[in-house]
């Protein structure tokens, strides 16, 4: 086996003072060829099915091994590690347990997940039924996490209130941005918000544009928006909440979601995913 998975590499041809590293780069390259060539990942695959995983597992397990798109690509990892981290930098571990959660635009609703491991009671909602049911399946063991499938771009008050709102990757897929904004800030007083924004500075800017709702991540209704980053502080202070910004470094992820972006004041909108924000909205105490 080893021979032939080296076979066709002229190791004697090394020669002494050539670039090592290209040639490591070379051997790398032709062992991960014949490793991944199509038969061998289909015999991996054929004895992972022989492991005990249940019926659903197996299903959860080859839904991420077969998709790359949409929401198994594997970007969403490192991007969601570094979310989830600011989250836990600005609460700790210990706040979650008994807290009601509410995870809007959740996919597959691992942020949720998460912190209902941590002890929250969570009601993620998500407008994709086929995201619903792979989250439902794969989080089924984790107790307090729900997830329900219900369409954002209509109000969702009637699930009452939290005491925590995240809301992550979803507002650029809506169209009625005030209303769902407004939606928000009627049902907690504390929300951790992250959105694709347009380059300007101008605090009434937003840009519609067309979304593919046969992508899973995408816009439900294939409409989507790009408001600036102003537009979303001003609806927050008109809804008497105070705008806590994390426009940092720790949270990009690869060269595909920045943070700490700095404004041409160009109207971008947004350069695909990448111009984003973050902020955490917080109720403002009200004088007597
Ligand atoms: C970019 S993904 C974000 C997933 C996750 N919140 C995260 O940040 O890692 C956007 C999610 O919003 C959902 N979505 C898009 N339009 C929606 C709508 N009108 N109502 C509810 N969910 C919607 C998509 O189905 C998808 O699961």
């Amino acid at each position: 086996m080893t021979s032939d998975l080296f076979s066709g590499l002229s190791f004697h041809r090394l020669r002494e003072g050539s670039s090592m590293s290209s040639k490591i780069k070379k051997i790398y390259r032709a062992v991960a060829k014949k490793l991944l060539a199509p038969n061998v990942l289909q015999r991996i695959v054929s004895e992972l099915r022989n492991i005990k995983l249940s019926p659903v597992d197996q299903h959860i397990f080859l839904s991420s091994l077969y998709n790359e798109a949409g929401l198994f690509h594997p970007s969403y990892e490192d991007w969601r590690i570094k979310r989830v981290n600011k989250i836990l930098e600005l609460y700790g571990i210990d706040y979650f347990e008994g807290k009601n959660l509410l995870e809007l635009g959740g996919g597959h609703g691992e942020i949720g997940a998460f912190f209902a491991e941590l002890g929250a009671n969570v009601l993620c909602l998500e407008g994709r039924m086929q995201n619903v049911n792979y989250a439902s399946l794969k989080h089924r063991r984790v107790a307090n996490f729900k997830c329900k499938h219900f369409n954002l771009e209509h109000d969702f008050s009637e699930f009452g209130r939290f005491d925590l709102i995240i809301n992550f990757g979803l507002l650029y897929h809506l169209q009625k941005v005030d209303e769902h904004l407004s939606c928000c800030f009627r049902m907690s007083d504390d929300i951790l918000f992250e959105s694709v924004v347009c380059d300007s500075t101008d605090p009434y800017k937003i840009i519609f544009c067309d979304e593919n709702k046969d992508v899973d991540e995408e816009a439900l209704e294939g409409i989507g928006s790009r408001p600036s980053p102003f537009y979303i502080e001003r609806v927050a202070k008109e809804n008497h909440f105070e705008t806590i910004r994390y426009f940092s470094a720790d949270l990009n992820s690869g060269k595909q979601f920045i943070y700490d972006w700095k404004h041409k004041n160009d109207n971008r909108p947004g350069e695909g995913f990448k111009l984003r924000r973050f902020w955490r909205f917080k109720k403002m105490a009200t004088s007597a």
